[in-house]
């Protein structure tokens, strides 16, 4: 019995992050403690209040032993790097501390090799979790970039990172510990590397990196980051290269909105353009990035506190691209696209709009933490104001969906602590506060769809409002509905084998 009720709690735990209040997962490039000057970010330059995952990043894939292991045994080790990320749960003990593995410089083949074969997977996930056990931390994020790309022509690999990812599910889920993944966003990309519904299913959070669109090795100069595509690129490869574009590509491979986390990049790319006069998006480049910053020395790149200084030097003239929603500067012929606090708050509306469940940062250690630009981070600070702004007010569906989700785990679970830690950070918003403190009385269904009397509905095709919705005609089935361009649309999603979705709470639960 007692077995029993801790497997329904630790399931509606784990379900109940489907729709829960919107979290925000930091990641740190923890080299930046190597940076000099204005650029070095240390562990405790990390802000434990406006994040409610910090995610240490990375640690390596070690190919003679499939182990996860230390790639700089002086920072992470000698130095406490990995301890220092442990301890920032002192100062916040709802921040979810996770370590990741892998990253673009750790290439693809590796990961290939170790989850084609079922002994390397489990002794990479035993790897993984005793990293995770010895220094108390809250879960493990993978970050193979990417399935059967790059180095990897492997076309199992799509298959075997699902076996992959259903195994650490097994094995960290019964632990309460977290596990969450980076992919890349695309659609083409998505279709040759990631069984979406699987990866919905069994990861914590799918942290879309929604960036690197563009860069100086296009032949043009477009947006790293654009909220929405250009139509420029209309009927080229292109023409799905941006955020709304992928997240429309997530979810309509059946990914459930609120395991989704909108990546926004804390940096902007640079390139060389053709002429210095022809500085629309865009315009023909060289091909060239821009020089290297002083703390990330990489050519066309620039982070967001690089930019900061830059600008304050002066010789910039900064734009707005109306279609894409996003800013854009140049300098002479240098171009450089980036984001700002006006359009990270457009990506946040967005993000809530769809019902998604984080956001997603890379990376802190960019932030203009020192506060050279008026105030300290004052990025994270607009994606919280602009999180909270919206739960205060009430007045969108997804919210109410989250608010609800987040005080039915309150009602069934004492040691919810990722919810905590979702709460906590909105502890500013006086609604959310309200809805913690109400927490005997779940009353999903009279905010989930607020507008329609019903929370079941016959199927994908009868939404008339936003919102999660369960299905009249089978018990495992739900939808969630959104307003697509004046329309409603439903994506139609399953719980979990053996579990049935529960339209009074919003959450699949046992029968
Ligand atoms: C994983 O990929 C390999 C090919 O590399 C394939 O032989 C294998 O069947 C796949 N699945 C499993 C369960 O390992
Ligand atoms: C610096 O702050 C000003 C005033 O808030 C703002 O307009 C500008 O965009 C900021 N700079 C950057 C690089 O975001």
């Amino acid at each position: 019995m007692g077995k029993r009720l801790l497997c329904v709690t630790l399931a509606i735990m784990s379900l109940v992050q489907y729709v829960s209040a919107t979290s925000v997962i930091c990641y740190h490039g923890t080299w930046s403690y190597y940076r000099t000057g204005n650029g070095k970010f240390v562990f405790s330059n990390v802000p434990t209040d406006l994040c409610t995952h910090y995610i240490y990043t990375f640690m390596g894939l070690d190919s003679s032993t499939s182990e996860v292991v230390s790639l700089d045994s002086w920072l992470d080790i000698d130095l406490g790097g990995i301890t220092a990320a442990a301890n920032l749960k002192v100062t916040n003990p709802d921040l979810k501390v996770l370590l990741a593995v892998g990253g673009w410089n750790a290439g693809s083949a590796e990961f290939s090799v170790m989850a084609a074969d079922a002994t390397k997977r489990a002794t990479f996930i035993a790897s993984a979790l005793s990293w995770v056990q010895t220094y108390g931390l809250d879960g493990f994020d993978l970050d193979w970039e990417y399935p059967a790309r790059r180095d990897s022509t492997n076309s199992a690999d799509k298959e075997n990172l699902s076996l992959l990812v259903q195994e650490f599910y097994e094995v960290f889920n019964p632990l309460g510990l977290l596990i969450t993944a980076a992919v890349s966003v695309t659609p083409s990309s998505v279709d040759i590397s990631y069984d979406v519904p699987v990866l919905s299913q069994y990861l914590d959070f799918i942290n879309l990196m929604l960036y690197d669109f563009h860069g100086s090795w296009d032949t043009e100069a477009y947006h790293n980051a654009p909220l929405y595509s250009t139509s420029k690129l209309i009927g080229t490869e292109y023409a799905d290269y941006s955020v709304n574009a992928c997240v429309h590509g997530w979810i309509e491979r059946g990914a459930s909105p609120a395991k989704l986390a909108l990546g926004v990049p804390f940096y902007g790319r640079t390139t060389v353009l053709s002429s210095s006069s022809n500085t629309a998006p865009g315009s023909a480049s060289t091909s060239t990035g821009g020089a290297a910053g002083p703390y990330t020395a990489t050519s066309g790149f620039l982070g967001y506190n690089e930019i900061v200084e830059k600008f304050n030097a002066g010789g910039w003239t900064t734009a707005w691209d109306d279609e894409q929603q996003v800013p854009y500067a140049y300098s002479g012929t240098t171009w450089l696209s980036y984001d700002d606090e006006d359009s990270i708050a457009l990506k946040v509306e967005y993000a809530k709009s769809l019902g998604l469940g984080a956001i997603m940062i890379w990376s802190i250690e960019t932030e203009d933490f020192l506060g050279l630009n008026g105030t300290q981070y004052p990025l994270l600070t607009t994606i919280q104001n602009t999180l909270g702004s919206s739960i205060s007010s009430s007045s969108t569906t997804s919210t109410s969906t989250s608010t609800t989700s987040t005080t039915a785990a309150s009602t069934t679970a004492s040691t919810t602590s990722t919810t905590a830690a979702m709460t906590s950070t909105a502890a500013a918003s006086s609604a959310t506060t309200a809805s913690t403190t109400t927490t005997s009385t779940p009353t999903a269904s009279s905010s989930v769809g607020s507008s329609s009397t019903s929370t079941l509905i016959a199927d994908a095709n009868s939404c008339t409002s936003t919102g999660y919705f369960g299905s009249s005609a089978n018990s495992n089935i739900y939808f969630y509905c959104q307003l697509v361009n004046g329309a409603y649309v439903g994506v139609t999603m399953s719980c979990v084998t053996s579990l049935v979705y529960d339209s009074d709470l919003g959450v699949c639960v046992y029968p």
